[in-house]
């Protein structure tokens, strides 16, 4: 099979964590939890959490602005800011438009996706699409979450998984250098959308009282089964984005998975057999940052010198929706 032309390629990423720093035994002190559970069952040590004020709007625009810093993108420059997130500062507008506002790309147009955990590779695809057909010549990608005003601080399966924080990526089209989006692989199951949900808030049940004291509002799992499906849509989404890029998995150099739980994570790269030195793992240090945990891990990856221009990328990401995707990149 004739391997495919890169699409767009990543110029730079960024991100930002906020400050505080929660540990497990930060929350065993106000729930009937431990550091030995978490850790064995998640991989988790700690996670960070933004204060009042700092929002959703505001972490992805210093994950933004480090980005396009990074790129040497002026915000007069940026064409298109697709932002995803399941924590939207705002029902109305989107989130997209504050960060436009926050970081001056007044020539950009901006929406949020939704997407949850996938919602940066969902994020990807979409700039793709809209830098091949010419509707940008430069696109941020922002994936930001709040997630601790989201989960349900007294269902502890649920509310120790996860943290705040945003990652950012600046794309356009591939320049013929060989670097850029090789493939891209996304799907959906509507049918299993209960097992990780917010119930109520929405239009279809909107907040009440009896929304509010019956945690209606608020995250529920059902943790074993999204487990299950976890592994293995994702790993048949990485099969299946190799395949499209021509590859197999002895031609990936590195795997930055969604850092939902390690015990995810190292049965997934079981499955591909791929050695776990070749996979990016720092969900011990921030928990499940939903879409924003694959953009924050290449930036780090980035950092610590594990993509240099040439590298093969495998990425991969899973959530609720259920949504997931794959996309192999040579970075
Ligand atoms: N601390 C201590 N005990 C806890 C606990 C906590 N934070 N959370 C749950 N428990 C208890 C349960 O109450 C249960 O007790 P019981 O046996 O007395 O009823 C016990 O631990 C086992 O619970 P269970 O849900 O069966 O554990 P598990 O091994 O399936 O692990 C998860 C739970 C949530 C860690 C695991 O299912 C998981 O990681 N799922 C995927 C979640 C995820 O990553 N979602 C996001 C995807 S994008």
């Amino acid at each position: 099979m004739r391997k495919p032309d890169p699409t767009v390629e990543i110029l730079s990423t960024g991100r930002y964590l906020p400050d505080c720093v929660v540990t497990n035994d930060d929350l065993a002190k106000r729930m009937d939890t431990s550091d030995e559970w978490i850790r064995t069952r998640t991989g988790i040590a700690e996670r960070r959490i933004a204060p009042d004020g700092v929002n959703t709007a505001h972490m992805g625009a210093n994950a933004g602005r480090a980005a396009m810093e990074k790129a040497g993108v002026e915000p007069g420059e940026v064409d298109a800011i697709i932002l995803c997130t399941s924590t939207p500062d705002h029902w109305m507008p989107s989130t997209a438009c504050e960060v436009q506002a926050l970081l001056g790309c007044t020539n950009a147009y901006a929406f949020d996706v939704m997407a949850a955990c996938a919602g940066y590779l969902y994020a990807l695809s979409v700039a793709e699409g809209l830098l091949m057909a010419n509707r940008a010549e430069v696109a941020l990608v922002v994936a930001s979450e709040k997630m601790s005003t989201i989960v349900d601080w007294n269902d502890r399966a649920t509310c120790v998984l996860f943290g705040d924080g945003a990652g950012a990526t600046v794309l356009r089209k591939a320049n013929g250098s060989g670097r850029g989006m090789l493939s891209n692989v996304l799907r959906s199951d509507g049918n299993l959308s209960e097992l990780l949900c917010r119930p109520a808030g929405g239009a279809a049940e909107p907040i009440t009282q009896a929304v509010l004291d019956g945690s209606r509002h608020l995250v529920r799992m059902e943790g074993r089964e999204v487990f299950k499906n976890a592994v293995r849509n994702m790993s048949e989404a990485c099969d299946l984005a190799l395949k499209k890029a021509g590859m197999t998995i002895d031609d990936v150099d590195l795997l930055v998975p969604h850092q939902a739980n390690i015990r995810i994570i190292e049965a997934m790269a079981k499955y591909a057999g791929l050695p776990l030195e070749k996979v990016f793992i720092n969900v011990s240090k921030y928990g499940n940052m939903s879409s924003a945990s694959v953009p924050v891990a290449l930036d780090e990856a980035q950092e610590e010198g594990l993509l240099a221009p040439g590298t093969n990328l495998l990425t991969v990401a899973f959530g609720a929706g259920l949504t997931w995707g794959a996309s192999v990149i040579r970075w």
